[in-house]
């Protein structure tokens, strides 16, 4: 089985994060920060200890200011509908995922909220002279991806921190992609959503917020957190203040345990691993008659996700194919992203995307390759 679906969630992982899971729930698991009891303290530290592994992975000094989410779409809804307010506009890009289309809409539905769509080109090509076009007076928020979840197209978010910090507007950052492969200064930013089981390499049910230290947040959730039980009202601390309930601690030290490991190996090397197999695959496919790339062309903007169509063939029956015929897991049809698929003009037709990860091997790639073209000269067949 060959697994290239990594950007809907890593399926290699280091051996020690399911250790740690079961390590934990074996002889930790007990629920942190709700008692004085030595299984409870250690749950705690074990939490801790994750936070402080990403603060070293995101350059960040303040581990309070890190709140953990189940993944990055819930870490978008705790920071989006935590700061925006009535009358507020928000700025989005046509690359958007749909776990930031949807919140966002659904607040402009409700009237609290306006927002504008900066389209990138059909290549998925962000400008930030088009994006400071859709800044208006009450923009407060520019949320943007840091790579295409489609197409893998990387944006310069810290340019785009820097234009919206220069006209006093908060910049959330959609890392879903990036976290783990690229580095991250997270203090650059207002806000930054990331998933822990894609790039981070953790366990599924895991993901987090950073969220700028006085930065005054709404709460879409309250309850118990361990602190303050005394009072009838949220805390206002971090990370309490958005961490209400049990925490899933088993999965949240293996997640720990996938950062350490980046933290060993060094995203340079992830990077430069994910670029060469990328390379690799894109140039043999460039070569494959009747393959259509999406996405952009310039390969150092690009992370490890390539989406294709072979001409005439439905992408989900090519998916099919793959997986039945030649052991290849990829994911096709629209990827929860309708904005992105209709800037690529694919939103008819979907595409299949390849998502390479740092387990992946050159081998692995040839047999990719090997089988497209196969069913590409084939298609007519099928
Ligand atoms: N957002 C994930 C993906 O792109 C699930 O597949």
């Amino acid at each position: 089985m060959i697994y290239f679906d990594s950007a809907a969630t890593t399926f290699q992982k280091p051996k020690e994060v399911s250790h740690a899971v079961y390590h934990t729930m074996n002889h930790y698991g007990a629920n942190a920060g709700r008692g004085g009891h030595r299984l409870s303290v250690r749950a705690g530290e074990l939490i801790y200890e994750t936070r402080e592994e990403l603060c070293k992975l995101f350059d960040l000094q303040e581990p309070e200011q890190l709140v953990f989410c189940q993944n990055t779409t819930q870490a978008l809804n705790v920071g989006i509908k935590g700061i925006l307010r009535e009358g507020d506009h928000v700025v989005i890009s046509s690359m958007e995922h749909n776990s930031v289309l949807r919140p966002i809409e659904a607040a402009s539905g409700n009237g609290k909220i306006t927002y504008s769509i900066v389209r990138a080109n059909e290549k998925g090509e962000l400008s930030l002279v088009a994006l400071a076009r859709e800044i208006r007076p009450n923009t407060r928020l520019i949320l943007i991806t840091h790579a295409s979840n489609v197409c893998g197209n990387l944006y310069d978010i810290e340019a785009v921190a820097r234009l919206a910090h220069d006209h006093g507007i908060l910049c959330m950052i959609d890392a879903a992609q990036s976290a783990g492969v690229v580095p991250i200064r997270a203090e650059k930013f207002d806000l930054v959503a990331f998933p822990g089981h894609k790039g981070l390499l953790g366990p599924q049910g895991t993901g987090g917020l950073y969220v700028r230290k006085g930065l005054p947040m709404a709460t879409i959730m309250e309850g118990g957190t361990g602190s303050q039980s005394e009072s009838y009202h949220q805390p206002t601390e971090f990370p309490d203040r958005l961490e209400s309930g049990t925490q899933n601690v088993a999965a949240i030290a293996g997640l720990g345990e996938g950062v350490r490991f980046l933290l060993r190996e060094g995203l340079d090397a992830v990077r430069q691993k994910e670029a060469e197999l990328t390379e690799l695959f894109t140039n043999e496919v460039l070569n494959i008659p009747n393959v259509c790339l999406y996405g952009t062309d310039k390969r150092e903007e690009k992370l490890g996700v390539v989406a294709l169509n072979i001409e005439g063939m439905d992408c989900v029956e090519l998916a099919s194919i793959l997986d039945e015929e030649y052991g290849i897991c990829v994911r096709a049809g629209l990827h929860c992203a309708v904005l992105a698929h209709e800037t690529l003009g694919t939103k008819d037709i979907g595409c299949v995307r390849f998502s390479f990860g740092y387990f992946n091997t050159k081998k692995e790639i040839e047999r990719a390759c090997y089988a497209l073209s196969n069913i590409a000269s084939k298609r007519s067949s099928y």
